[in-house]
């Protein structure tokens, strides 16, 4: 068998196995295989690539392996749950990076066609904006920058200018490929795009940003693959340019914003809630919340991002277990951007093992919460707000929510009456049926788990 041939087996295994473990990535039963598989195809690709054509001696292959996945194992280890969205940012911010360096070195090869040209333009520009866009949204997202919209006058005309200008570039490269003032033109004005990108963009927002330049590596990975002419960066590129859009198309809609919206209104520039929540707030005590649960038929847990900050997953597992042992029916409900992340929920309620079936995304629960008992909101805030769905002055307005205040009692777990990520104020907090278990959401649930042990 010749070697091309060899290579192009390898690859069209590795896109399988892509396309496999990206779907099952769909489902949190599956999703660790999928990780698996996904990896399995990136070793395969790696290799095949870096030996192949006598690119790379075996031992640098190695080497190289060993320092990368070192780093990698090491930072995925000592990365909190919570600090995943930032660690995801940066690895886009490596795509970028790793996409316009290999533009940069594609120049060095003379006599390139226009087509080729066009490509290193295109890995140069897109990976540059991912670059940049992805440090500043790591930046935001940790809270070493402002996490506030940073809006000035004459910024989208500004912007504009860059644009043509970015154009402007281009074009002459192509014309005079042999000139390099031009690809340092692209090369700086891109990453000044990049930076002027994401600064308008508040730090509410910046999970859909990262899913977007997610999405741009891709496409940056994929004219990279043009560039080199390798069938498998082509593939693997587009599938994260494809699966990263998707991916912000989803949360846009469970925010019902358009992407427009999210990335030029400046959402978070202005923090101010029209709601004026006025009413009075009833807190219970852990040992009261014990009695009401035990006397509970039925109960929804509303987990968000609080519970990830308190870790308490762990000790929600054992208390939906006492419930049902009581002869209660549990129920968790997943809000699709509860949390910091796509599926912040799913993989902390997964890690502590809560069946799947227990799992009921906010379409399916929404219709039964009327006829629920008790609905327990762990650390939620934003994603249980019936200003929502009532209040049309209130910037959350449109977005669809768990109605935990249709269910007959609702117990709120939070440690102040503090807002949530989008800074807006929250009614459900002096509903009627609402009682406000203050402190720690750990805490206040291992206090309810003792006394059902007791
Ligand atoms: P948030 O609205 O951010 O509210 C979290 C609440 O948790 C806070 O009000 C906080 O109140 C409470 N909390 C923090 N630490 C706690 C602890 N140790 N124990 C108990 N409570 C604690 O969370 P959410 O409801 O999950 O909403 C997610 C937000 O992120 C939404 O605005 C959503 O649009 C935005 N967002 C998410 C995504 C994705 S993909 N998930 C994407 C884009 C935007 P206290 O400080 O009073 O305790």
């Amino acid at each position: 068998m010749n070697t091309e041939l060899l290579i192009n087996l390898s690859y069209i295994v590795s896109a399988i196995l892509f396309v496999f473990g990206l779907k099952m990535l769909g489902s949190p039963a599956t999703a660790r295989r999928g990780n698996l598989f996904s990896s399995i195809g990136m070793l395969i690709a790696i290799v095949v690539t870096l030996t192949s054509k006598g690119l790379l001696p075996w031992e640098n292959v190695i080497i190289g392996f060993i320092i990368g996945s070192t780093i990698g194992a090491f930072a995925a280890r000592k990365v909190e749950m919570t600090g995943m969205p930032e660690m995801v940012a940066l690895f886009n911010g490596f795509g970028g990076a790793a996409s316009l360096l290999v533009g940069m070195v594609a120049t060095y090869t003379t006599g390139n066609s226009t087509f080729v040209n066009i490509t290193i333009i295109l890995s140069i520009l897109i990976g540059g904006v991912t670059l940049t866009g992805s440090i500043i949204a790591w930046g935001k997202l940790s809270e070493r920058l402002p996490t506030k919209a940073i809006m000035f006058s004459g910024q989208q005309i500004f912007n504009g200018a860059l644009v043509l200008a970015i154009l402007a570039s281009a074009v002459m490269f192509c014309q005079e490929p042999t000139n390099p003032q031009w690809l340092y033109a692209v090369l700086g004005l891109s990453l000044l795009f990049g930076v002027m990108a994401v600064i308008p963009i508040g730090g509410a927002d910046m999970p859909v940003v990262i899913a977007l330049l997610n999405s741009y590596s891709g496409l940056a990975a994929c004219a990279a693959g043009f560039v080199l002419d390798n069938n498998l960066l082509i593939v693997a590129g587009a599938l994260v340019g494809a699966s990263g859009i998707i991916l912000t198309n989803i949360m846009c809609k469970a925010m019902n914003r358009s992407l427009s919206n999210v990335l030029f209104s400046g959402f978070g520039a202005v923090t101010t809630s029209s709601t004026k929540v006025e009413g009075e707030v009833k807190p219970i005590s852990a040992d009261d919340a014990y009695l009401i649960m035990e006397a509970a038929q039925s109960v929804v847990f509303v987990p968000g991002y609080g519970m990830a900050v308190a870790q308490a997953q762990h000790v929600v597992r054992e208390l939906a277990d006492h419930l049902e042992d009581n002869g209660c029916d549990v129920k968790f409900a997943i809000h699709p951007v509860a949390g910091r992340m796509p599926g912040h929920m799913n993989v902390l309620l997964a890690e502590a093992s809560v069946p799947y079936d227990q799992l009921v995304e906010m379409d399916d629960i929404n219709p039964q919460l009327p006829n629920t008992d008790l609905a327990v909101v762990i650390g939620a805030n934003d994603v249980v707000n019936p200003a929502a769905n009532k209040d049309k002055g209130s910037p959350l307005y449109g977005m669809p929510v768990i109605n935990v205040d249709e269910a007959r009692t609702v117990f709120v777990l939070k440690r102040s009456m503090g807002s949530g990520f989008s800074g807006v104020d929250n009614p459900l907090f002096v509903g009627d049926n609402t009682r406000m278990l203050f402190g720690d959401a750990k805490e206040s649930i291992s206090h309810i788990v003792g006394e059902f042990k007791g």
